[in-house]
């Protein structure tokens, strides 16, 4: 009997890791793509990827701005992969005598998913008009201790508590739906909460102002994908 059960845990063993690996993936690419942005890039991109990093006055050629429409709209998704990844040269990657000038080539040290979710980010940091008013990996915990009951663990409003109580909170990853409202109006409902029948609780007397805006840029990001 030792056998199968050996085989037992050693499926559950490899399907939890595809299945936490999967998840990882699949969620939120740009919130993933935030985190390794703001581990490798920012250095040179600077936090808003403007391109102002600290190490941005150090180097020969001025890091591109991220947020530039003029660059970043002849790019395709694939176009930015490549020269992320190093495989396709652009501006100054192709001057062989420069050594500190170039961009370097990210695909010897990160994953390719890793570069996915950098270029969903790119692409928020590009075309979303709503900033982030905080950070989005202390929102995740804020949003994973006090919304998912209602909103759902990946913000698609379906909560448990959305099956006992009749209430309808919107899909965060509603891109187009999200977009429509700013964050003044997202602060506004989370800090005051919803009105008349509405089960959204107001949260001002928990969170602090800057808990709020970190869910805030949380949301931001599980809306763009
Ligand atoms: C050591 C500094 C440095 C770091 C770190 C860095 N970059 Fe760059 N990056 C540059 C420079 C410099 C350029 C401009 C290259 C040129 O014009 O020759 C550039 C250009 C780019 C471009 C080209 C935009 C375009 O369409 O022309 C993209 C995309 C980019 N970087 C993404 C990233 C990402 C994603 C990361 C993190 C994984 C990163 N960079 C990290 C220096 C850096
Ligand atoms: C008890 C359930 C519940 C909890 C907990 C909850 N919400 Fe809501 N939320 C709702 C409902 C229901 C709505 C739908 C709008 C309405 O009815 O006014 C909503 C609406 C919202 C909206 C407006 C967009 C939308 O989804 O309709 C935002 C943003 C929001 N909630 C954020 C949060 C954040 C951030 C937290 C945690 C700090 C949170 N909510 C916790 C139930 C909840």
């Amino acid at each position: 009997m030792k056998q199968p059960s050996h085989y037992i845990i050693i499926t559950i063993a490899l399907f939890s890791t595809l299945f936490s690996s999967n998840t990882s993936a699949e969620f939120s690419k740009s919130f993933e793509g935030y985190q390794v942005f703001d581990t490798y890039c920012f250095i040179c991109h600077g936090k808003d990827g403007k391109g102002n990093g600290p190490l941005a006055s150090k180097i020969g050629t001025p890091p591109t701005d991220l947020t530039d429409d003029k660059i970043l709209s002849k790019r395709t998704d694939k176009e930015l992969k490549r020269i992320v990844e190093g495989s396709l040269p652009h501006g100054n990657a192709t001057d062989s005598k420069s050594t500190t000038t170039n961009m370097p080539r990210w695909g010897v040290a990160i994953s390719h998913v890793q570069i996915r979710s950098l270029v969903s980010y790119i692409r928020y940091m590009h075309r979303s008009k709503h900033s982030l008013p905080g950070n989005p990996v202390s929102g995740k915990k804020v949003y994973d201790n006090y919304c998912i009951q209602c909103h759902g663990a990946y913000g698609e409003g379906d909560g448990v508590l959305t099956r006992v109580y009749p209430m309808e909170p919107a899909d965060h990853t509603n891109h187009k739906d999200m977009d429509k409202i700013s964050n003044n109006q997202l602060r506004s409902i989370i800090s005051k909460g919803g009105t008349g029948a509405s089960l959204m609780p107001g949260w001002k007397n928990i969170l602090t102002d800057k808990e709020i805006n970190d869910s805030i840029s949380y949301i931001r990001l599980i809306a763009a994908h």
